[in-house]
């Protein structure tokens, strides 16, 4: 056997299938070394020695070779295999449309954090209102003008759908059904249903049947604020709004309050914000003391379904105001209709938070 011949064989294996019958063809059951090995004994002591030896260093060179060549071909695959599955990560990956808030949703979240931080607690209330709750409860009597036609709309009597109350009672009786025009018949709902002291604050949609231009809209967003207790003032109320104007506008927001008229508040004002940074008063919303109609109106109520009267001596203050107004006149934004018609994008981009 040439073991130098082998050597270089083991060395030139182009793959593991063919190194392996190499190791077969010489070190195998009948491989040419091994049966070379067989032969020692027919060899005279001194002869088995020198050549005994021979094999020996014969074998353990090509067992060294065969191990050796079988690493760099297992390298060389490993090597191959990561070649063909690399990854290019030059390449420019896919990009997925990521969404975003609206910024009518921003606000909302950013008002509703700052009362929040105020102690209030959110809670909402139904889009379809019993006209009780939306006029009669919050003073707004039969005759009030904001009933019309032109305000409200209003829905076919219900047949196939119930307004609930606060105990999920059925009010059909108390008035037909519209989409309400504020957020402040849940002030009602809400006394009905809790005992004072409390602080709520109210976001949602509300409908108003009008000709939409650059500054309405039939449907927006309002937040309502609610405290009521034992001594609450309008001092209360001016230092909640002052709050607000601050968390909006930074420390050196101010605000302003002048007399308005609101039959659900007595007295009422309407306020505005002063915005420092452009030198400029925001007219924002409505506000003022609870009326004593209303807290009768919710007493009433709460005897109908057998609850002690509550609200006898209390006092509290309300306020109310459009979203999409604040929005308006914080970004400069020229229409309102931007926000939810015409599926302005490309407007709402903008705002992406
Ligand atoms: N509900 C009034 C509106 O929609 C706003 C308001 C709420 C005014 C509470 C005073 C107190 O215009």
């Amino acid at each position: 056997m040439d073991t130098d011949a082998a050597l270089r064989q083991i060395e030139a294996a182009q793959g593991l299938e063919a190194l392996q019958s190499l190791k077969v063809q010489y070190l195998g059951k009948n491989g040419l070394l091994t049966q070379q090995m067989k032969t020692l004994g027919s060899l005279s002591p001194e002869e088995r020695k020198e050549r005994g030896r021979q094999l020996n260093e014969a074998k353990g060179r090509l067992e060294a070779a065969l191990e050796a060549r079988e690493a760099a071909l297992r390298e060389r695959a490993l090597q191959e295999q990561l070649e063909k599955e690399a990854l290019d990560v030059s390449l420019p990956g896919y990009a997925f449309p990521s969404g975003g808030l609206h910024l009518i949703s921003q606000i909302q979240q950013e008002l509703l954090g700052i009362f929040r931080s105020m102690g209030h607690s959110v809670v909402e209330g139904p889009e379809v209102e019993s006209e009780f709750f939306n006029f009669d409860g919050v003073n707004m009597p039969e005759w009030h003008p904001a009933r019309d036609m032109q305000d409200t709309f209003w829905l076919q009597k219900p047949e196939r759908f119930t307004i609930h109350g606060p105990f999920g009672e059925d009010v059909g009786d108390l008035g037909g059904a519209l989409l309400r025009t504020h957020t402040s018949p849940m002030q009602v709902r809400y006394m009905i249903q809790h005992t004072p002291p409390f602080k709520i604050v109210v976001p949602g949609r509300v409908f108003r049947y009008e000709q939409t231009d650059a500054s309405h809209e039939a449907m927006f967003f309002q937040l309502e604020g609610l405290v009521v207790g034992p001594d609450i003032t309008m001092a209360d109320l001016k230092g909640a709004i002052t709050e607000l104007a601050r968390g909006l506008f930074g420390a050196e927001a101010k605000v302003r309050f002048q007399p308005t008229f609101f039959p659900f508040v007595e007295p009422g004002a309407q306020f505005a914000m002063w915005w420092a940074e452009r030198g400029r008063w925001l007219e924002l919303g409505g506000s003022g003391m609870v009326h004593p109609n209303v807290f009768k109106a919710v007493d009433d109520y709460r005897e109908k379904m057998g609850l002690p009267r509550a609200y006898e001596g209390m006092t509290g203050w309300a306020f109310g105001f459009g979203i999409e107004r604040l929005a308006l006149l914080r970004y400069g934004i020229p229409d309102i209709r931007y926000f939810y018609q015409q599926n302005r994008l490309s407007f709402l981009r903008q705002f992406r938070n």
